[in-house]
């Protein structure tokens, strides 16, 4: 194991919802693996917060457990990061039920995420719901993480998870690390391949290309990809006219490290009929491996058994550092 002392601390956590897709790795998952060279990384499976919405069981034990085999496969490296299951660290409950009396029904009330989703599960709107921001900040501030690497639907949870750090530090001295958000410098934005207006997204299974998808499969989508309706029909460069062309071309560049002009050269005379196929088998090619890696680390359970426990109690010797000096800080008689 490397010495990760002077290392700055990096956390995310996500959520096991199933499959992952070719824009959450081009987007984000493929950077994430480089980050080890400069950050101390926490990377977690958030399945406590997947249950704010009914889930089925046995289908989110394969969802958790599928979903660290495929970060694993696409390079995030158990010995270089810390990778676990949220719920396997208790610490994280037992710290958001403090940070909950620290966390005001004002503030929970305009999270803008706790609106759209208890309008969209109106049947359900449970007060799991309503106080995951302050389960979100337990889990990061366990880990006195400098950068907490977020989306824009993120964002807000992020900053108050920074109003609840500095509140309790205000009462009770330096507790908690105050984190960053963490932009990063690279990552394409993918959008769907039916519709290059939206991101890219498995709720749209023809327009999504997931990890796990046969090389025939990604043929076939890429075929009926969406290119565009003008009469040039030639491979260039142009996201304002040519939104469904841009999107493939940017997909092609991630894959092969090519730039726009030399695809551009590479397509001229060749029509989409050439171009898209060519997109197809690209993405099939860097695909290959992770899928048959992930196909492998499933099957191999005695292996991932190893890394989530293993995982799992390096978080909790961090976790449990913090959880004992707010227990103290609070007025709790130690054990
Ligand atoms: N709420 C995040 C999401 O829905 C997942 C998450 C849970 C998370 N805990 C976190 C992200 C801590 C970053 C840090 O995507």
């Amino acid at each position: 194991m490397e010495n990760t002392i002077e290392k700055k601390v990096l956390l995310s956590g996500i959520q096991p919802s199933g499959d992952l897709h070719l824009g959450n790795y081009l987007g984000a998952i493929r950077n994430w693996a480089r980050l080890a060279d400069e950050f101390d990384c926490y990377f977690f499976m958030a399945d406590m917060h997947t249950i704010t919405v009914r889930q089925d069981p046995p289908t989110l034990r394969r969802h958790t457990l599928q979903q660290l085999a495929q970060y694993i496969a696409c390079g995030l490296d158990p010995q270089r990061n810390t990778l676990f299951i949220q719920s396997h660290v208790h610490e994280h409950a037992e710290l958001a039920w403090v940070l909950g009396c620290y966390t005001m029904f004002g503030e929970l009330s305009r999270m803008t995420q706790f609106k759209d989703k208890s309008s969209k599960h109106s049947e359900n709107i449970n007060a799991g719901l309503f106080t995951y921001p302050a389960l979100m900040a337990a889990d990061i501030l366990l880990y006195q993480p400098d950068y907490v690497p977020v989306g824009e639907d993120q964002k807000q949870h992020c900053e108050l998870t920074r109003d609840i750090a500095q509140r309790f530090n205000n009462l009770y001295g330096e507790v908690f690390k105050v984190p960053e958000p963490y932009i990063p410098k690279v990552g394409a934005r993918i959008m769907s391949l039916t519709d290059p207006a939206s991101k890219m997204s498995k709720s749209d299974a023809a327009g999504c290309v997931f990890l796990l998808d046969k090389p025939e499969d990604i043929m076939r989508k890429f075929k009926k990809a969406v290119t565009d309706s003008d009469t040039e029909r030639c491979v260039r460069y142009d996201p304002q006219t040519k939104p469904g062309v841009a999107n493939l071309m940017s997909i092609y560049a991630s894959c092969t490290g090519r730039t726009f002009d030399e695809i551009e050269a590479e397509f001229e005379g060749k029509g989409y009929g050439v171009f898209k196929p060519a997109v197809g088998e690209a993405v099939a090619e860097t695909l290959r491996p992770i899928r048959e890696e992930s196909e492998r680390i499933m099957k191999d359970k005695a292996y991932l058994e190893s890394v989530y426990r293993d995982g799992a109690e390096r978080a909790s010797r961090t976790a449990r550092r913090t959880l004992n000096k707010v227990y103290k800080k609070v007025g709790f008689v130690a054990k």
